[in-house]
């Protein structure tokens, strides 16, 4: 199929599935975006689209790219709008952690889920994060007031909230490298736990307010 065609059709789907979803919203929670600005946005983004194949002619690769960013920017405008998807709880969280903290509003923690989820093998969370001792990683008894009281206090965090700060060492573990330590955490969670999964984790690690051993 002509890339020109891919490309419209992918486009007509983009707008169909646009106008059911406002359809379908108008009977729930009232859009919280400006519906004009909604429109002048996504107008936008399908120029974008109208570029590629162009962009595809003279750099595929970086048309490509394009392509990618436009359906993530899609999303972003939905999730704007304060459109949250019903099967959210079940879907893997991602890397973003601006999307992630708005989307934690969607679902409640279960801090019993979240020991379990941090002691399976699965995760194997605990084989690095032993209770007590910080040694390959810091140790799990008091990350909540360690992350208040340490973590927070570090310049390169200035502004951040415990819960941010705790979503991105879990989704982007190498973007601030707890001082002692290495980058050595897995960077991959973010394709393996659902937003489900994630708040309770987050809950079971905002239980541990002792005092921090290290
Ligand atoms: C292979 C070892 C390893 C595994 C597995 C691992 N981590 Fe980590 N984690 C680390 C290390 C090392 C650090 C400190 C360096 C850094 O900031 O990335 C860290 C940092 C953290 C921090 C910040 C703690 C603090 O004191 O600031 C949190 C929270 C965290 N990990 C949660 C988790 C969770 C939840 C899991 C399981 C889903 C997990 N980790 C799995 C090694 C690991």
């Amino acid at each position: 199929m002509p890339v020109k065609i891919i490309i419209r059709l992918f486009a007509l789907a983009a707008v169909l599935a646009g106008a059911g979803w406002l359809l379908a919203q108008s009977d729930d929670a009232p859009l919280i975006c400006d519906p004009a600005d909604l429109l002048r946005r996504q107008t936008e983004l399908a120029n974008t689209l109208d570029t590629f194949p162009k962009m595809a002619e003279n750099d595929p690769q970086a048309a490509l790219e394009q392509l990618f960013q436009v359906g993530a920017a899609y999303q972003e405008l939905a999730l704007e709008c304060g459109y949250i998807p019903p099967d959210i709880a079940a879907r893997f969280v991602g890397a973003d952690v601006a999307r992630i903290l708005t989307l934690l509003d969607a679902v409640s923690g279960d801090p019993l889920n979240g020991q379990l989820l941090y002691n399976s093998d699965t995760l194997a969370c605990y084989g690095c994060h032993v209770a007590q001792a910080g040694e390959a990683a810091p140790a799990l008894d008091g990350t909540l007031t360690r992350a208040e009281e340490t973590r927070l206090a570090d310049p390169a965090l200035d502004g951040y909230t415990v819960t941010q700060y705790l979503v991105e060492s879990i989704v982007q573990p190498g973007h601030y490298i707890a001082p002692g330590y290495n980058n050595v955490m897995p960077n991959n969670f973010g394709d393996r736990l659902t937003l489900q999964d994630l708040a309770d984790l987050l809950i079971f690690l905002e239980s541990q307010d002792g005092p921090s051993p290290e």
